[in-house]
């Protein structure tokens, strides 16, 4: 058994952006159910969602970066036998947003997520000392920085080991040089073999400098990080330490995702009997405003309008689409540009195309439910939650193969391309039309998605592991 801190930035119900939420939520419970210790820091938002009441557990952490000090309470809420503890801090987590507002990223995000690190340690020292600290994605990144550096030779933290999570190499936590000396940090960690990046700091590749063990998501994002295509400039230093580097496949929550107890959708359904899928396609198409034809191969999207998600592909050969016998219904929001042309797309063939703008939890189950088919032709992908709930939901993929999309779909559970072009998604679009007209084989398909099995117990086995692997 390990006695494991997690430090993350988001986790579910609390607060969400992203499938970074999606794990924080799972992964502690599922490792709990494992046997293991396990806790989570995680920022106070404003706005954040509780599930229960919190209780002041530490009144005053001594919260210090470089000349700031900042007030700092911490709470503790349980979620599923696992203590989140929410660092109650106004000046940097007390406004709406996560990671910024309207205008944009907030500008003192390196401050906010560096006190995040040093929180995590005061933790350590005052209410839950672990075996392992597990930091998640740049946000928690200068946690064993500060470990390996400010707090070296102090011994409440001797024998601590470190694992850091890439969730997402394309969001490093780059910034300028100059702030240093403001993170309370010195030329001893500012170096190429630490967090320097060409003369700016890098909050991820420091994490990478200093934990003891760094995983991604996926094998198959493992690997591919290790390139220039996915490196985003840093495949290089991640292969000089490939020998630390894994992948650890996320697990899906299916407390959360499953078409037999969803209480987001308007009819439950199972492999034995679809018949509440047909009635959740209807209801779906009739909050979209799309004509309830329901013989019409309807695919949905539900996603973060970013560069990585590939949906400029989907620009490309919008006119191509919609001279397919297909409806099609989007959720999501980000880059104005995609917001734009999905709005566009909706304008010009109502009868085809409904996209709805904004973050909506409810919608993100029912469009899985809904769906024939659910598109995903990400750029690059470290793992992707959707297609694993569309699986259970028995909504075939759509994929790009790339990272985890290539990991968890298969011939027979959904529709792969690999060229990152518009023909190629198109082809594969076209495969999955064709697919759908034999209904009695389609049927047979939406079953084999439905059998696949990608529940969070085998996943944390893996990490109990690399857990005691490092604790040893
Ligand atoms: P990423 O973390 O890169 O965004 P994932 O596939 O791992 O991709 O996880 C995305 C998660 O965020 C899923 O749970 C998905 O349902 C949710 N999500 C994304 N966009 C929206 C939205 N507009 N409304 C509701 N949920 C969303
Ligand atoms: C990131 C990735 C996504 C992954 C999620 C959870 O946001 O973009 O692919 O599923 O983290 O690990």
């Amino acid at each position: 058994m390990s006695r494991v801190l997690m430090v993350a930035s988001e986790a579910a119900p609390f607060c969400k952006t992203g499938g970074l939420a999606d794990v924080m939520g799972a992964l502690p419970p599922a490792l709990r159910q494992a046997g293991e210790d396990v806790a989570v820091v995680l920022p106070g938002y404003t706005g954040i969602k509780l599930p229960a009441p919190a209780r002041e557990v530490w009144r005053d952490l001594p919260v210090r970066v470089g000349p700031h000090r900042f007030r700092t309470d911490v709470y503790e809420v349980q979620q599923r036998e696992v203590p989140y503890y929410i660092v109650d801090s106004p000046a940097l987590y007390g406004r709406p947003g996560i990671y910024g507002d309207a205008s944009g990223d907030f500008i003192d995000n390196h401050i906010r997520f560096a006190a995040l690190s040093i929180a995590a340690l005061q933790i350590v020292r005052f209410l839950f000392r672990p075996d392992v600290i597990h930091c998640h994605d740049w946000q928690a990144s200068l946690t064993p920085v500060y470990l390996r550096s400010v707090f070296d030779g102090d011994p409440t933290f001797l024998g601590i080991r470190t694992l850091l999570t890439i969730h997402n190499l394309g969001y490093q936590g780059r910034f300028g040089g100059w702030f240093l000396s403001e993170l309370g940090l010195g030329l001893d960690v500012f170096h190429r073999d630490g967090l320097e990046y060409f003369g700016d700091i890098d909050f991820l590749k420091g994490g990478i400098a200093y934990s003891d063990a760094v995983n991604t998501v996926s094998p198959n994002y493992a690997r591919e990080i290790q390139t220039p295509e996915f490196g985003f400039g840093l495949d290089g230093f991640l292969r000089s330490r490939a020998a630390k580097v894994t992948g650890i496949l996320n697990g899906v929550d299916y407390s959360e995702w499953s078409p037999e107890s969803d209480p987001h959708i308007p009819s439950h359904y199972s492999a034995a009997d679809l018949s509440g899928k047909r009635e959740c396609k209807r209801a779906l198409l009739e909050e979209m405003g799309l004509p309830l034809n329901l013989d019409r191969p309807l695919i949905g999207i539900v996603s973060r309008f970013a560069f990585q998600k590939g949906f400029d592909l989907v620009e490309e050969i919008a006119a191509e689409l919609a001279a397919e016998d297909l409806a099609l219904v989007v959720l999501g929001s980000g880059e104005p540009r995609f917001e734009q042309s999905f709005r566009h797309f909706a304008s010009t063939r109502p009868d085809r195309f409904a996209v709805r703008i904004g973050y909506d939890e409810g919608l993100s189950h029912r469009i899985e439910a809904g769906s024939d088919m659910f598109l995903m032709p990400s750029r690059y992908e470290p793992c992707g939650l959707n297609q694993i709930y569309s699986l259970r939901y028995g909504t075939v993929p759509i994929v790009r193969a790339t990272g985890g999309l290539d990991d968890t779909i298969e011939e027979g559970t959904g529709f792969k391309f690999w060229d990152y072009a518009g023909w190629a998604l198109l082809g594969a679009v076209r495969a999955a039309l064709e697919a759908y007209a034999n209904q009695l084989r389609w049927r047979e398909m939406v079953r084999r998605c439905m059998a696949k099995d990608f529940s969070w117990n085998v996943s944390a086995e893996a990490y109990k592991a690399l857990f005691a692997r490092l604790s040893r």
